[in-house]
């Protein structure tokens, strides 16, 4: 494998007591699209500083390019921080605040138009260069921001909830936005977000941080269907949970029958577990026979209608939340569901995953 851009090694930042990042080992490739996500206080602004090198780490290393930078100063890096609050100069025209870190590197003017205009172009605000950031829309002001951080060509992009002020609508039209960039200019991007579904839509390897330290990093794919640990698996998307015991080498559920899971090695009998299983992975049917059957059943408390699939919740004896499952509008259609209803609930064991309780 080649160098990566930036490698992590047991990076540390403690204020007093406070873990802010305890630990972290991370590689990140040049070029890869990279989502850092978790709760508020999980450290993952602390972490974007020190990485733009707005703090030193009281612990590890930092290396870019095989080289420790833990002590380089931030506008000695190759690095730009685009900040929370998109924090451009009121007073200049978009186009200045554009041209903004060429000026301060004394860039030749020349091409300093030349560049402005050509960023102009990319972040399509050329038509709009010489308004104030109060004269543009929030979505707009996001872009200046961006451009102002891509125009110094940095081979890092560090950005912290890019798109955290703007509306659902125009979120998912930057979340394209963004990627296209990445992908036009070849950097590397760092993306800091609380909004699980946006780390997966736009990141090529997400990592989950909780109190400072790394829970899990992997692709977008595998985040979400095989979690590595209980927390993880809430933290993503919707989860069922259904708690059960182990006994004679099979888990038996809430309703003392078994229940049907892929049963991880080294689980000893009597331990307590649950069985986790997405929405979208549960089947639906009418009750076949008397209710002496083998599969579990539910009732309907609500259905609910998404557009493009249909959210059911079930009442049933697995666990004592009701469970989520998720149908397609082609499966809604084949079943009648009401208010009430007793539906039969099946399942793949593959489509489990047990964690202890
Ligand atoms: N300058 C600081 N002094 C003391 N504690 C801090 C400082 N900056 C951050 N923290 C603490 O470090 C933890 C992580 O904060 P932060 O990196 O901002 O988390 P996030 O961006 O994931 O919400 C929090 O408990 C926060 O209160
Ligand atoms: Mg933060």
């Amino acid at each position: 494998m080649t160098q990566p851009l930036l490698s992590l090694r047991n990076v540390q930042k403690h204020f007093g007591t406070v873990r802010a990042v305890d630990g972290l080992n991370l590689d990140i490739q040049e070029n890869e699209f990279f989502a850092l996500l978790g709760a508020s206080g999980s450290g993952k602004t602390t972490l974007l500083r020190m990485l733009a090198g707005f703090e030193v780490p009281t612990g590890g290393e930092i290396l870019l390019d095989g080289k420790d930078v833990s002590n380089v100063p931030p506008n000695r890096r190759p690095v730009n921080l685009m900040f929370q609050s998109y924090a451009l100069f009121p007073h200049m025209t978009i186009a200045q605040n554009v041209a903004y870190g060429l000026e301060m590197e004394k860039c030749p003017k020349a091409e300093i138009k030349t560049r402005v205009g050509e960023m102009l172009e990319i972040i399509q605000l050329s038509h709009l260069a010489g308004r104030k950031p109060d004269q543009l829309s929030g979505g707009q002001r996001q872009r200046v921001a961006l451009g102002r951080a891509l125009i110094k060509r940095p081979r890092l992009l560090l950005l912290d909830e890019p798109l955290g002020a703007l509306d659902k609508k125009l979120r998912g039209d930057m979340q394209l936005e963004l990627k296209r960039l990445q992908h036009e200019f070849g950097i590397t991007f760092i993306i800091v977000t609380h909004d699980q579904e946006e780390a997966l839509v736009m990141a090529d390897r997400v990592a989950i941080l909780k109190d400072g330290t790394l829970l899990q990093c992997a692709s977008p794919h595998d985040i979400y269907e095989r979690p590595n640990s209980r927390y993880a698996a809430d933290f993503i998307g919707v989860m069922n949970f259904m708690p059960a015991k182990v006994s004679n080498g099979r888990l038996l559920g809430a309703h003392g029958k078994p229940v049907t899971a892929q049963i991880p090695e080294g689980l000893h009998e009597g331990a307590d577990v649950v069985v986790a299983i997405r929405p979208e992975r549960l089947k639906v049917s009418a009750p076949q026979g008397d209710a002496a059957g083998s599969l579990p059943r539910g009732r309907v408390l609500a259905t609910a209608y998404h557009g493009l699939d249909l959210q059911l919740h079930l009442e049933t004896e697995l666990c004592a939340d009701p469970i989520t499952v998720r149908l397609t509008a082609q499966e809604a259609d084949q079943i009648a569901l009401s208010q009430g209803d007793q539906l039969e609930l099946g399942w793949d064991a593959k489509d489990t995953r047990v964690f202890a309780a």
